[in-house]
């Protein structure tokens, strides 16, 4: 018999990293319907990413190393949508160790407290990157996992203690692998991908640089369809115990985000082409039939839908300071 979704709506939530730039999308759209806790130390994430809810959630600035924290909130909570991290490549090579120790110790805290509490479903945000390159295309949640980077190792240890604490503890958790994520307040992020980037070389009036001929694609991802496939993962029975990846299983190239971006600007931004980097994936896709099947996951958003939607919040409007003019 199949077993029904239950409804998020008026519960007790948590989301650690709500501040940044996926946390606060999720945030905006929980809080609707929810009595939600946001939890974050602030290091990449911004006050005012909370703009919109601000009024209708509690935000307690604090860290996922500070247990005693970790406990007095969760005792509170229904709910838990784990996204607090040392997000990023960079960061990661710069500082092991600090990545090492908030995306792996900061987790173990979280899941140690939570498998002594009432928690219906802890949602884990992993990432795409835990895969490192392609061997295969479109890259299903059975493909070798192989990280490049240590934000990519912390990522998938962190999943790891996540299904370890299901196992030993029967917490509920469900794990998403998100891939190439974009969309308003990206700007925060501490991991900007290329859409980022080129938002920010237009506030700030520059030319776009491509690496190689610009036919490189990616999975693109509006964080609006990661703030859904989180809802689902909440409240489907079936997705306790589960990895699902996160994407659109479409690709688009480098070449495509331009055309698209000029046409919505209607501008002809300038593009500088430059050597190719080193170690750069020429394609990657993924495979999202497992969130299909179980979770009845569909991307919503069009790529142009999602740079129009991006466009509004986070570019049109402001100057080449990034202030509202
Ligand atoms: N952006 C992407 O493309 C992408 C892709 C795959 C997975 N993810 C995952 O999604 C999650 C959110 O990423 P994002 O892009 O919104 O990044 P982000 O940097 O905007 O958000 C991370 C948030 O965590 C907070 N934080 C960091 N360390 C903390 C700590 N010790 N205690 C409390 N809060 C802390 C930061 O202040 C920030 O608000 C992360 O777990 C990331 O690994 C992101």
């Amino acid at each position: 018999m199949e077993q029904k979704r239950s409804e998020l709506k008026g519960k007790n939530i948590l989301v650690t990293g709500g501040a940044g730039f996926i946390g606060s999308n999720l945030v905006d759209r929980l809080s609707l319907e929810n009595k939600v806790v946001v939890l974050d130390n602030l290091s990449s994430g911004l006050l005012t990413n909370l703009s919109k809810s601000m009024e209708r959630i509690t935000f307690i600035k604090g860290d996922i190393l500070d247990k005693e924290l970790l406990e007095e909130v969760v005792a509170k909570v229904e709910f838990v949508f784990h996204l607090a991290a040392n997000v990023g490549n960079v960061k990661s090579i710069e500082d092991p160790h600090h990545d090492m120790e908030v995306n792996i110790a900061g987790t173990i805290n979280l899941l140690e407290v939570c498998s002594k509490s009432n928690i219906k479903r802890l949602v884990y945000s992993s990432s795409g990157a835990i895969f490192g390159e392609a061997k295969y295309l479109p890259i299903d949640e059975d493909h070798p996992i192989n990280p490049e980077s240590p934000y990519g190792v912390s990522k998938l240890a962190a999943e790891k203690y996540c299904f370890a604490f299901h196992k030993v503890h029967g917490l509920p958790i469900t794990a998403l692998r998100y891939f190439n994520a974009y969309g308003p307040r990206q700007g925060s992020s501490a991991y900007p991908n290329v859409i980022a980037i080129f938002s920010r070389r237009i506030k700030e009036g520059k030319p776009f640089t491509i690496y190689g001929d610009g036919e490189q694609t990616r999975d693109f991802l509006f964080v609006g369809d990661i703030v859904r496939a989180n809802i689902l993962a909440a409240t489907h029975p079936a997705a306790v115990g589960e990895i699902f990846n996160i994407a659109t299983g479409q690709e688009n190239s480098v070449n495509q985000l331009v055309s698209i971006i000029n046409q919505i600007s209607g501008k002809q931004n300038k593009v500088i082409y430059a050597d190719l980097r080193a170690g750069e994936v020429r394609h990657s896709r993924a495979n999202i039939e497992k969130a299909q099947k179980i979770l009845g996951y569909n991307p919503e958003t069009s790529i142009k839908e999602g740079l129009l939607l991006t466009w509004k919040e986070e570019i049109a409007g402001r100057n080449a300071k990034g202030e509202k003019v």
